[in-house]
């Protein structure tokens, strides 16, 4: 998704700039550009590709002065080009914008814009804005009036930030993230804390409807009728500047090897709001469960546990789907909204959707400064600190053992779980890491597999599916072990490789019979299982556990095969291609 940052202080802006879009790399983006201020001038370089290269080619931290602003693009409206790359400056050259979101009504303005003589250099949407305050500001000559009035016309979801040649900057926010980083002697604006983490950890938080006018010594934040709002700074957690490597090649391979860690802090220190949330569930009318990508999937193993365990029925729906059925929300009903981020648009659109509802908004949540946090009842932390690789790893197993501590409550026949145990099992499954490295050579040219699972193991096929898609490029899908005769053995030849989640359960021999099936058809076959079998011409050994350990363990071997698988295809497996990791725009 784009990223937008600004910086206001003593200074040299470019280089701090350049640096925070680095630090938000991790949303994913095709082009970025830089614009600074200096002697009431403004200049802009912009360019498409990364942020490092972009940077050695045009010398981007060479742009004076102490007042910029920055952008990560990831293209909505309008090609991959330098021209559609941001900032976009007025016609004027007097004001340069960069814009994340989509300003719905963008032909309408840009027509009455035309009709007063602007012109348009790129095919995007964000350059209205710029002309637009421009116009505005010829009538007002006052930024705050500028604004009031820009905001005024824009419909759709968006965050900005402005430069005008004096070095003022002015921000709004409509649904999409800005939060301000106050220092000693600077302000910065960003999408998301990672940007300035490294300069201060004292944060506002902007809310909805709410702009901000920056400069060198003040800043003052307005709601969109000019109202002063008093700005409220909370501490942003150190946490969050634990962001590097370390070790590690990629962040996805470091983020898929701290789950023995990370899953004895989902949940912890938020006791209370399990215990209050099963209590809500306990007593509630209907419980329904929304996500987008692998949030939603793990909706799908909360939906087994509770009727399996608890007797509870629930619905998993979609987040982007909710807009399409919002009466099948039933009026004063519990939503349990999932996301990582707590910034994707489709799930807060939903928890929008379930309020109207009147219903109980319980999130589990990695990021609890997001929106979803704050639009939320009762909020349950994953806690296992920032996901940067874009594809979904660790964040997936803690919201998985969240699940488990609600189930744990709700359960009839009261379950135990042995975190330890995961713990341990995940460990010794990491360990295997270089068996899965010689299976990743296997299937590296490979143009479809199939993951195929039973119970809960079937949501976790669908999660694998998605994790190989993403990192691999390969074409997968997960089945359901018995809607095999139904379809999908039409598909399997000499050509496909199958993924057999297979532990020593209840699903366990009519999983068997499945690969016997596929295997009959000439495809290759991997089994995951605790126990080999003829059948297998690859087995990925897991360790001898129960239902619910098995869940979680089985899915890391499918996260470090398509880690490296996306190495043996020479892609990136942080950034895959035209993915970004929070889908802020519906
Ligand atoms: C998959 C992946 C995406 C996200 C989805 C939801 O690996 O990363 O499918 O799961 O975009 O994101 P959150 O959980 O932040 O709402």
């Amino acid at each position: 998704m784009c990223s937008i940052i600004g910086y206001s202080g003593n200074e040299s802006a470019a280089p701090v700039i350049v640096k925070g879009l680095r630090r938000m790399e991790y949303r994913g983006y095709d082009s970025v550009g830089v614009a600074t201020e200096s002697e009431n001038q403004i200049g802009v370089k912009k360019g498409v590709g990364k942020v490092a290269d972009v940077n050695s080619k045009m010398n981007l931290e060479d742009l004076p002065g102490k007042t910029g602003i920055g952008h990560t693009r990831w293209a909505t409206h309008g090609k991959v080009t330098d021209t559609n790359a941001h900032p976009h400056p007025s016609n004027s050259g007097k004001i340069a914008i960069v814009h994340n979101g989509i300003i719905e009504n963008f032909e309408e303005l840009k027509e009455q814009l035309k009709k007063d003589g602007y012109d348009f250099k790129s095919e995007t949407d964000s350059e209205v804005i710029a002309n637009l305050l421009q116009k505005n500001y010829n009538v007002s000559k006052n930024v705050k009036e500028t604004m009031i009035t820009t905001v005024s016309e824009l419909r759709g979801h968006y965050s900005f930030i402005a430069m005008f040649e004096d070095g003022q900057l002015a921000a709004a926010r409509f649904h999409e993230p800005l939060i301000i980083g106050v220092g000693k002697e600077n302000y910065f604006l960003s999408s998301d804390v990672l940007g300035f983490i490294e300069q201060t950890d004292d944060a506002v938080y902007i809310d909805n409807g709410q702009f901000v006018l920056i400069d060198q010594k003040n800043m003052q934040i307005f709601d969109f009728s000019g109202k002063e709002i008093k700005p409220q700074i909370t501490k942003v957690s150190k946490e969050f500047a634990d962001v590097y490597k370390g070790d590690y090649a990629h962040f996805t391979l470091k983020e898929i090897s701290e789950q023995p860690e990370t899953i004895f802090k989902a949940g912890e220190n938020t006791q209370d709001a399990i215990k209050v949330s099963s209590d809500y569930l306990k007593h509630a009318k209907n419980v329904y469960l929304t996500g987008s990508g692998t949030s939603y999937n793990a909706s799908l193993v909360a939906k087994y546990l509770f009727s399996k365990y608890a007797k509870i029925k629930t619905e998993s729906i979609i987040a982007s789907e909710m807009q399409f059925s919002p009466d099948s929300i039933e009026p004063n009903s519990i939503l349990i909204a999932i996301s990582q981020s707590g910034e994707s648009a489709d799930v807060l659109e939903a928890v929008n959707i379930a309020k109207k509802a009147n219903c109980k908004i319980i999130s589990i949540i990695n990021s609890l400064t997001s929106t979803l946090a704050r639009e939320s009842d009762i909020v349950i932390g994953m806690n296992c600190g920032p996901e940067i690789g874009v594809a979904a790893t660790k964040s997936f197993t803690s919201q998985l053992i969240i699940l488990y501590k609600i189930i744990q409550e709700l359960s009839i026949e009261k379950i135990e779980i042995n975190f330890q145990e995961i713990s341990t099992s995940i460990s010794k499954i990491l360990e295997e890491h270089n068996e899965i490295k010689k299976l990743a050579n296997e299937i590296k040219g490979i143009s479809d597999i199939y993951v195929l699972g039973r119970g809960i193991h079937y949501p976790i096929a669908i999660e694998s599916a998605l994790k190989i898609k993403e990192l691999t490029y390969i074409h997968a899908e997960g089945i359901a072990g018995g809607e095999l005769k139904h379809g999908p053995l039409a598909l399997m030849d000499s050509n496909v490789f199958v993924i057999i989640i297979n532990p020593d359960d209840s699903t366990y021999h009519d999983t068997l019979m499945s690969a016997r099936e596929i295997k009959a058809r000439g495809a290759k076959i991997i089994g995951i299982s605790d126990k080999n079998s003829e059948v297998y011409d690859f087995w990925v050994k897991l360790p001898k556990t129960d239902e619910l350990t098995y869940a979680i363990c089985e899915t890391i071997p499918i996260q470090l095969l398509s880690y490296y698988a996306a190495l043996e295809k020479e892609s990136d497996p942080d950034y895959p291609r035209n993915l970004a990791k929070s889908v802020t725009v519906k």
